[in-house]
């Protein structure tokens, strides 16, 4: 038989396949919350324009209420023949409450419904996500306090640059992060208008009052144009654009905790609750989860792709194509949930080797900079002769196999006569990370002054 929602003008029902390609409940099944919020505003919206009577709203509240809690203790029966949760739900609350059930979808299309409910449930993940990026960062303002001034090497092509210090490296992130928490809600500001209303694409010749939908579902305003207002999905392609670019973040720093974690590095070592073994090699600690968060900017990544594709060239308004956002944009933000949340367990458990670290910041001629700034200094000699002298001495302690600090007074004043003793001041690791006091630079100043930065004014 056909179907009871739409089947006014079909003799026969939907064929087995087209039901298996057409129905979304069993994902969309998640919109279930947003989709009853958004009922309930339009139905007291419905019912303060006279469209609705008020026993009708009472009912519509009443059985929507009743949905959601069947819905939260899984006693509600999805069914694929009514397709997507908006059908389910309507389809149970006209069983419930008859005729006032009925009514509620007066003045209203699935295709607002869909994009007012999937961007209800974008803008709450946001609001999680911000929470979830605040507390990666203030695990990373932590560990930066705790190795404000341990010494690590800088690195610049992984080949030793400039000693930093493990806080100003650990802080680097807390600022990508900021930024993506900015992008975040960025997002948020442009997703933020109302789409309820638009009905399935002109309007609705109901006397609707879009403004009250607005406010009750915390929308700066309704939407401009109807034809756009149900056929965008910028907000969900601009989050995916946030994540995949946030994941790379995480990635970045991912990288580098398997590689700090290695036995040839050293600097770190995770704990055991986010390590693991191997079945084979006893003596294995693996960074199984940093691998997977370096991993999942793939898939994540993918899902904008995805989302860009489905999108590209669909003519107005809305298509079922649009059907096939969903799954992506639940899909990155469930992985990137993770990701956040794996991090940020990781990096509060993190102990660093200062030790080790210090002894690789001294290895690879790290400090030839500040020689040669101590000759621009000292010597008055112009950077770049500065540089060149510098160089010499580099190629002379490695000939004999020693590092600048291990070189004597004769030896650096057989390649530049005018250095003195002055120099030695300047070679250590300590020493060098303990000059960078220039705003931004890695000096533990610095690095306790961001901490205090951060926890003032951006936690
Ligand atoms: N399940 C659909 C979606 O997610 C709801 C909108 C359906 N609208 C329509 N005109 N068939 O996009």
């Amino acid at each position: 038989q056909s179907n009871s929602m739409w089947g006014g003008r079909f003799k026969d029902g939907p064929s087995a396949i087209m039901q298996a390609i057409n129905a979304s409940i069993d994902f969309d099944k998640r919109l279930y919350a947003q989709d009853i919020r958004g009922s309930l505003a339009h139905a007291a919206m419905l019912e303060s324009v006279g469209i609705i009577s008020a026993e009708d709203l009472a009912a519509i509240q009443q059985g929507l209420a009743e949905i959601k809690q069947e819905i939260e203790e899984e006693r509600f029966e999805f069914s694929a023949e009514l397709e997507d949760i908006h059908m389910n739900i309507e389809a149970r609350l006209k069983s419930k409450i008859g005729d006032a059930g009925a009514r509620l979808h007066t003045a209203r299309s699935r295709n607002d419904q869909v994009a007012t409910d999937f961007k209800l449930w974008c803008r709450d993940s946001i609001d999680r996500m911000i929470v979830d990026v605040a507390s990666l960062q203030s695990a990373l303002v932590d560990q930066a306090e705790n190795y404000a001034d341990a010494v690590m090497p800088g690195f610049t092509h992984l080949q030793t640059a400039q000693p930093v210090t493990l806080g100003h490296h650990l802080m680097a992130y807390f600022e990508m992060l900021e930024r993506d928490k900015g992008r975040l809600k960025d997002c948020r500001i442009r997703l933020n208008e109302n789409p309820l209303g638009s009905a399935a694409l002109a309007g609705t010749p109901f006397p609707i009052d879009r403004e009250q939908t607005s406010s009750a579902l915390g929308f700066d305003r309704p939407t401009r144009n109807s034809l756009d207002a149900v056929s965008d999905r910028d907000f969900a392609l601009e989050l995916l654009s946030v994540l995949s670019l946030s994941a790379v973040h995480l990635s970045r720093l991912a990288d580098e905790i398997v590689l700090w974690a290695s036995a040839q590095f050293k600097f770190i070592e995770l704990s055991d609750r986010f390590s693991t073994g191997s079945s084979i090699m006893p003596q294995k600690r693996n960074p199984d989860a940093a691998e997977l968060v370096r991993s999942k900017v793939g898939r994540i990544t993918g899902q904008h792709t995805t989302l860009t594709l489905v999108m590209k060239g669909l003519p107005l308004a809305y298509s079922k194509d649009m059907q096939e956002d969903k799954v992506p944009v639940f899909t990155a933000v469930e992985d990137y949930e993770l990701c956040i949340a794996a991090m940020t367990g990781m990096i509060r458990d993190l102990k660093a080797n200062k030790g080790e670290m210090a002894k690789a910041a001294a290895l690879g001629f790290s400090t030839a900079t500040d020689l040669a700034d101590w000759c621009v200094r000292e010597l008055n000699m112009p950077f770049r002769n500065a540089h060149h002298v510098t160089g010499a001495i580099v190629a002379l302690a490695e000939k004999q196999n020693k590092e600048l600090k291990d070189l004597s007074l004769e030896e650096m004043q057989s390649v530049e006569p005018e250095i003195h003793t002055g120099i030695f001041d300047v070679l250590s690791i300590e020493a060098s990370v303990g000059s960078r006091q220039a705003f931004g630079g890695t000096s533990p100043q610095n690095v306790k002054a961001a901490v205090a930065y951060a926890r003032n004014h951006l936690l």
